[in-house]
């Protein structure tokens, strides 16, 4: 059969860090449209309440899971509540990541162990948890589970000041293939997206005045990404569409990730 319009018509999906209205309610709404049940797993009850909202007013099922992924107990009682209230679980998106409250961009001795520590943790060690605990539900999906995690283009390149938050997202993409290897025969799916610059609501905290300016000269798409365009994406990668991919790493970046890195301009750089 040839697939049709996306759907995730009575599926269940959780997504961790899935409130608010930046990337991660942006793709609990975006599931929610495609017809799943959405359980909204954040530890900020105010940003659980605005996606719940938002996936009603749209005519969805949304359901606030108040956890904190940062531990197992949290993990473990935010998939015994959307199994319990939602009736299974066949997606898990995520989402939960960043530098944290109070990052700072700085070189690798000027870090210090506890923020070593807390970015590895709510962008590596977190998703660990979330699948340990959501893998035997996701293994008993009757249409097959899928798992989309929510990397960078930090994992997949590097940058100056990025020793933490790069390490933990590279972690992230290997995590995502050996996932994806040691579930397959269980007709589980696990990938990846890997965001380039995407303008969120809270995000440009720090940036400099002309980072945009300078973002649009050097990307092929020459601007910010916006959190729907993460959320395609994910929804397409969670659906039966993307049924034959896994251990994948999809990239939406605006081309950042295609370009040479050494300037070179057709054959203008060879001697003549
Ligand atoms: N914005 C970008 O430019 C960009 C670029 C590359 C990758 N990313 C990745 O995209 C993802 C989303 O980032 P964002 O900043 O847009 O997030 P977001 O605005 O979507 O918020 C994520 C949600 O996670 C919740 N949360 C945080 N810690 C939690 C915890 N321990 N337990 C439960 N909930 C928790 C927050 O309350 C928030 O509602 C991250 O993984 C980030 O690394 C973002």
């Amino acid at each position: 059969m040839i697939p049709g319009r996306i759907s995730l018509e009575g599926r269940v999906a959780v997504v961790a860090g899935g409130g608010g209205d930046g990337i991660g309610g942006t793709i609990s709404l975006c599931l929610a449209q495609a017809g799943a049940a959405v359980a909204v797993l954040d530890r900020d009850a105010d940003c659980a309440r605005q996606a719940v909202e938002a996936i009603e007013a749209a005519g969805g099922r949304g359901l606030a899971v108040l956890e904190d992924v940062c531990t197992p107990e949290g993990c473990a009682a935010a998939v015994e509540r959307t199994v319990g209230t939602l009736g299974g679980l066949d997606v898990l998106v995520n989402v939960v990541g960043g530098m944290g409250g109070q990052a700072r961009w700085v070189v690798t001795e000027e870090w210090t162990d506890a923020e070593w520590d807390h970015i590895l943790s709510m962008n590596l060690r977190y998703v660990f948890l979330m699948c340990r605990a959501a893998l035997p539900s996701l293994r008993a999906s009757r249409v097959g589970g899928s798992i989309v995690n929510i990397a960078s283009i930090s994992g997949t390149h590097s940058a100056p000041q990025h020793v933490a938050y790069g390490a933990a997202k590279a972690g992230l993409v290997s995590m995502t293939r050996s996932l994806a290897l040691e579930y397959a025969r269980d007709g589980i799916r696990a990938n990846a997206v890997a965001p380039g610059v995407i303008r969120t609501p809270r995000g440009g905290r720090g940036m400099a005045s002309d980072f945009e300016a300078r973002l649009a000269e050097s990307l092929p798409i020459p601007r910010p990404g916006q959190p729907q365009e993460i959320a395609g994406p994910v929804l397409f990668l969670a659906s039966d569409l993307a049924s034959y991919v896994t251990g994948q790493t999809l990239g939406v970046d605006g081309g950042a990730a295609v370009r040479y890195p050494i300037p070179v301009l057709g054959r203008s750089h060879m001697m003549s």
